[in-house]
């Protein structure tokens, strides 16, 4: 493994969060060898408490997309489960005050006209944010940090695990369109496009750019290993988090296995996808495949 990419990164423009220089190198690059990739920056933390949303516990469906007015949007457990109003989009606009498992509720969606259409929009999938190889985010989408909802949730599964002698932390949160492209372009160079696509999400598709996910400990297959990642495996879920990219699911999520990568769905809607064994991707009944 050649040293030549040291990639560092500035993360979070909230003041409720710190930054940190995070060297990727010391991080996901040097973990390579192992087979396990990622990045890092690094979020931090307040707490406030929201309003849990009311999900589903339904388990696998076919979505329909349209697009529809954001003032539509208080999406439930029957649109999930078949009705035509699955899917919403709506232009660069950050969910970093609620879950991400449906738009803020301020957000005025207008008629696209041309020159909007030069950019993508969030993608509302059943209520939840996705991004994912399909989805993209515009570069505009910049929460600045982990939403609320999801540093809560993080800190309380923190505490808990600490009660039990683990250490959890958060290795890498949010983090923006321009890290992404710096880290993503870092791969590759260094593994060749092809390869990097397997482990590393383009620019506008990571969804560490939501604000909604995060790395846990290690960048590596190790920690699936670890009293941290097993523990982590088995229950955050409780905590409003899934396994994003679970093992044997490379196929359909896009990405390699990552035991570290949470993604932050609300209690309920997290407990319905780990009770499915399903992968979220099967679980929306959507695809994640770049369109090249
Ligand atoms: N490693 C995940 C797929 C990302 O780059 O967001
Ligand atoms: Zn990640």
């Amino acid at each position: 493994m050649t040293s030549a990419v040291m990639l560092a990164l500035m993360v979070s423009g909230c003041d409720k969060i710190s930054s940190d220089k995070v060297d990727l190198m010391d991080n996901s690059l040097s973990s390579h060898n192992d087979s396990s990739h990622d990045d890092s920056s690094t979020g931090k933390t307040t707490t406030k408490n929201d309003s849990e949303n009311k999900k589903n516990e339904n388990t696998s469906q076919t979505s329909q997309i349209t697009t529809q007015a954001a003032a539509d949007t208080a999406v439930t457990s029957e649109n999930v489960n078949g009705s035509t109003d699955l899917v919403q989009t709506q232009q660069n606009k950050p969910a970093s005050d609620n879950n991400g498992t449906q738009p803020p509720a301020d957000i005025n969606h207008q008629e696209s006209e041309w020159w909007q259409e030069a950019e993508p929009e969030a993608t509302y999938i059943g209520g939840i944010l996705i991004a994912n190889k399909t989805y993209a985010l515009p570069p505009t989408y910049d929460p600045g940090c982990l939403s609320e909802d999801t540093n809560e949730a993080f800190l309380k599964m923190q505490e808990d695990a600490r009660a039990l002698g683990l250490n959890l932390q958060n290795n890498s949160g949010y983090r923006s369109y321009a890290d992404q492209k710096r880290i993503y372009e870092g791969y590759v160079a260094l593994d060749g496009k092809e390869v990097a696509d397997t482990y590393s999400a383009r620019p506008g598709h990571s969804e560490h750019q939501t604000g909604l996910a995060l790395d846990l400990n290690s960048i590596n297959d190790s920690f699936a290993d670890t009293a941290e990642g097993k523990w982590v495996a088995e229950n955050c879920y409780k905590y409003g988090f899934i396994i994003r990219y679970p093992k044997s699911k490379e196929t359909v999520t896009g990405y390699k296995y990552e035991p570290w990568h949470i993604r932050y769905l609300g209690v309920d809607t997290a407990t319905a996808v780990y009770n499915s064994g399903l992968c979220l991707e099967e679980y929306l009944g959507i695809t994640s495949q770049y369109s090249d």
